[in-house]
């Protein structure tokens, strides 16, 4: 026998106790549910994201429902804009009769108390593929850009977002869309800011789904260099100060250490976006017989609320709220 008057062991020894002593929970009330959403009336599968498709409205209005049913009561839209619709300004981010708009109204009208989260950024809407206005050298315009994603906002507000959630990474961009809801009249629409969003490659299938790639460069100048962790806190400073409601990291499993440093800073509910790459690579090992899907997403979204997220942004919003309802 060792002489151990310590055994960790002893507090995982039955059910009960790994119950009674479990530190981090997961239910479906901290989800928010990605959908993409198109103007034709058909679904369309993405190809890099077996199980997700850009959806008809009335596709839309059908998985919410049941999304609903199954505990999910917050979305968040992205819209696939037709080609003719882009420009260099994205003016169709602020057309009142345009796809965003119109779903939030329909899914409004059918379920009152769905949180109706919106993104604001152009590159849906944006000729170039980028979420700024560009510059005839090829710039991001900043303080351009914040003015047109103030209109965009608006737009979002006035057909029913209860949440701004702003991914553009523009300087600013926070304070002047709080002013602008305010001065409207919107005091109550919340600003979710993507406040920690990085330059990654884990976004690529989102892009295939949007059709939403840059059309020249990258985004480096305005999302985060992934070897920086300093730089999350100055933006949580700015997106505080400027009025942001809730700070989000982006994306999540790469980044836990930032989840946790931006925790540790804020007093601010986080949220936390599992992109799209981390859930092609989980359902990738999933559909080849590699990984145990429904253990594996349920550890990863454990550990992102481990590491100090409220929130979750996840495309497995439904399938894991059945799951923790099946135990
Ligand atoms: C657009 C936006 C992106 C995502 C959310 N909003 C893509 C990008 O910045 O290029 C990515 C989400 C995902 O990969 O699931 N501003």
């Amino acid at each position: 026998m060792l002489d151990l008057p310590h055994r960790p062991r002893r507090n995982r020894k039955s059910s009960w106790i790994r119950d009674a002593v479990r530190e981090t929970f997961l239910t479906p009330a901290h989800f928010i549910y990605p959908l993409f959403i198109h103007a034709g009336d058909d679904v369309q599968p993405i190809r890099s994201m077996p199980g997700v498709a850009r959806l008809s409205l009335p596709a839309l209005l059908e998985e919410v429902e049941g999304a609903y049913a199954e505990g999910v009561r917050s979305v968040v839209l992205f819209p696939a804009v037709d080609e003719g619709l882009k420009s260099p300004r994205g003016e169709e981010a602020s057309n009142p009769e345009g796809l965003v708009p119109e779903a939030i109204r329909r899914l409004k009208a059918r379920l009152p108390d769905l949180t109706v989260v919106t993104d604001v950024a152009l590159d849906p809407y944006s000729s170039d593929g980028h979420d700024g206005i560009v510059s005839p050298d090829g710039r991001i315009l900043n303080d351009e850009t914040v003015e047109v994603l103030c209109a965009q906002a608006l737009c979002q507000a006035r057909a029913g977002a209860d949440i701004i959630s702003p991914s553009d990474m523009m300087d600013g961009r926070v304070g002047a869309i709080r002013r602008a809801l305010d001065e409207a009249g919107f005091a109550e629409v919340s600003v979710l800011a993507y406040t920690a969003k990085y330059a990654s490659a884990f976004y690529g299938p989102f892009r295939d789904a949007l059709d939403s790639a840059p059309r020249f460069g990258d985004k480096k100048t305005y999302q985060m260099d992934p070897a920086n962790a300093r730089e999350a806190l100055r933006e949580v400073a700015l997106d505080e100060a400027e009025g942001a409601d809730m700070v989000m990291v982006k994306p999540a499993g790469p980044f836990l250490d930032i989840i946790r440093l931006v925790r540790q800073a804020t007093a601010l509910p986080v949220a936390a976006y599992q992109v799209s790459g981390e859930y092609a690579m989980l359902k990738a090992a999933s559909q080849n017989g590699w990984l145990d899907e429904r253990k594996v997403v349920l550890e990863a979204l454990t550990g992102i609320r481990r590491a100090g997220a409220d929130v979750i942004l996840t495309y497995y919003a439904r399938q894991a709220a059945r799951w923790l309802r099946e135990g």
